[in-house]
């Protein structure tokens, strides 16, 4: 027994980080997740995927997997039963089960850590209305949002939460230190990044970044993460006041 919990992540066990998709398009898998860093990191072994079609565990002729909610409204509802045996069929299950959803925790650069830790992740992807609660909640099943907006489907929010995830993974960022400078890493929006030409239709790269002088680069970066944090994005600012508060507090 795995023990799972909603909030638990599982267990680091032996093998690549794997991820069980299921959804009514499987085709719509790797898509982009087989491009780039998180496709070389596929070819390399250091993840693994799997989709499992819904809809062969319909068992009526017509292969239902929908039907109208009860107490009326718009759209179909994805029926418990056959998500139940679809999620019964993922014989190696890892780490946890989530279903991506707009009313689900929202996902951030903490809960990708947390989940490219365990083993993997098992992904219910809606379609339609939504699913019946009762096998969210006979199977805690938890449930994770991208953002404050409506897809039309959970398997692109699948394929964010992937990316996010797999990029974490041991091996696969060639330079650890370009995840760590990154924006929500330290809490800051990342600061602004030039490269050449030195000067482009008037525009000059900040002058203190061609000097060579390493402590003087790191303070006007700190500064800019601080200012653009400030201006944008008030949470994060207060966020990381607080933090600095309690840092300096603990010295
Ligand atoms: N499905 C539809 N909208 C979604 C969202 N914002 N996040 C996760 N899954 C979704």
């Amino acid at each position: 027994m795995s023990g799972r919990t909603p909030d638990s992540v599982g267990e680091k066990e032996s093998g690549p980080w794997h991820a069980t998709l299921l959804t009514l398009m499987p085709e719509m898998f790797p898509g982009t997740l087989g491009h780039s860093l998180a496709g070389r990191a596929l070819e390399k072994g250091i993840w693994s995927l799997d989709t499992v079609q819904i809809r062969d565990f319909a068992t009526d002729r017509h292969r239902t997997v929908d039907d109208t909610p009860f107490g009326g409204g718009a759209g179909m509802v994805m029926r418990p039963d056959v998500l139940d045996r679809a999620l019964a069929s993922v014989e190696d299950r890892q780490g946890p089960v989530l279903y991506m959803s707009p009313r689900g925790r929202v996902l951030d650069q903490g809960f990708a850590k947390e989940l490219a830790d365990g083993p993997g992740v098992t992904i219910l992807c809606g379609r339609y209305e939504g699913v019946d609660q009762r096998v969210l909640d006979a199977r805690s099943v938890v449930e994770v949002s991208i953002g404050d907006y409506i897809l039309s489907g959970g398997e692109l929010a699948a394929t964010v939460l992937m990316d996010t995830v797999v990029r974490l993974l041991p091996g696969v960022m060639g330079n650890q230190e370009s995840a760590s400078e990154e924006s929500f890493e330290t809490g800051l929006l990342e600061y602004p990044i030039y490269t050449r030409p030195a000067e482009w239709e008037g525009r000059d790269v900040p002058e203190v970044l061609q000097s060579g002088h390493h402590a003087r680069i790191r303070e006007w970066r700190q500064a800019r993460a601080e200012e653009l944090t400030r201006q944008r994005r008030p949470d994060l600012w207060q966020a990381w006041l607080d933090q600095q508060k309690i840092t300096k507090q603990g010295h």
